[in-house]
């Protein structure tokens, strides 16, 4: 089956409002590549706002969210409040997550699923530490971390992607072998497929890990391969926008 790809961009703790020029011309390119690819920013929460004002119609996000309605969690947000702050989608899971605030798979897919739930679209994200790769159980540690974060309920479509984010590659400009992304995506496939049936096949796997303007085009070749999320490369137009132009073709 044929899925647009998605390029969206993770700018993490960067970016105030002296930075919405960048979302313009990262908006006004996608704006012309419509109906080819898929573009979304999540930005820092204190941005959503005023990014999700200057372009109207263009996706905006977050990078996490509570997964609970409301309550008293100081320093947390929510579902709603990024409705209402203006965002579309959120990621959840981001290895940064996992490692410094200590998120547990469980822990994981309950935030995946409150952002479902309130009409958000999820990019739930996985990945192996540089140890599992070495020791070549990469794809079983992945496996399973996407078995226990996966959502239960209303994953399916493309209101639900996958990002697979080796955390040795990640700011760091190592990337995997093209066969080492093909074995794992493929994987994932399967794991997808097995808990949604058919519909598995709508949900996008991305790759993330020190996506470039120069090595896009070969990542986006790989079969299974349904887009990017990319950190540091995405925080200038410059840089990302040849990434998107890649995906497009
Ligand atoms: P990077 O980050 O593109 O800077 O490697 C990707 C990510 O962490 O989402």
């Amino acid at each position: 089956m044929t899925r647009r790809k998605l390029v969206a961009g993770n700018w993490k703790m960067h970016g105030t409002s002296a930075d919405l020029d960048e979302i313009r011309a990262i908006a006004d390119a996608a704006e012309r590549l419509k109906g080819r690819v898929d573009v979304a920013l999540c930005v820092p929460a204190t941005l959503i706002h005023r990014a999700s004002d200057a372009v109207p119609g263009f996706p905006i996000g977050g990078q996490d969210l509570h997964h609970q309605e409301k309550g008293a969690h100081t320093g947390d947000i929510c579902a709603a409040m990024l409705h209402d702050a203006g965002a579309s989608l959120v990621i959840v899971g981001h290895s940064e997550r996992r490692d410094a605030h200590r998120e547990e798979d469980e822990h994981v897919r309950a935030k995946a699923e409150s952002g479902l739930r309130s009409g958000l679209s999820v990019i739930l994200c996985v990945g192996e530490s540089d140890a599992d790769r070495s020791a070549g159980r990469a794809v079983e540690v992945v496996s399973r971390q996407l078995d226990a974060s996966l959502p239960r309920e209303g994953a399916a479509g493309s209101n639900f992607s996958v990002a697979y984010e080796p955390i040795w590659a990640i700011g760091t400009g190592k990337i995997p072998s093209t066969a080492e992304i093909a074995e794992m995506h493929s994987a994932l496939r399967e794991r997808l497929i097995a808990a949604y049936g058919a519909e598995g096949q709508s949900v996008r796997i991305l790759y993330g890990g020190s996506v470039k303007p120069s090595n896009a085009s070969e990542i986006f070749a790989i079969d299974d391969v349904d887009g990017a999320l990319v950190g540091g490369a995405s925080l200038k137009a410059s840089d990302f926008l040849p990434i998107v132009e890649a995906a497009a073709t």
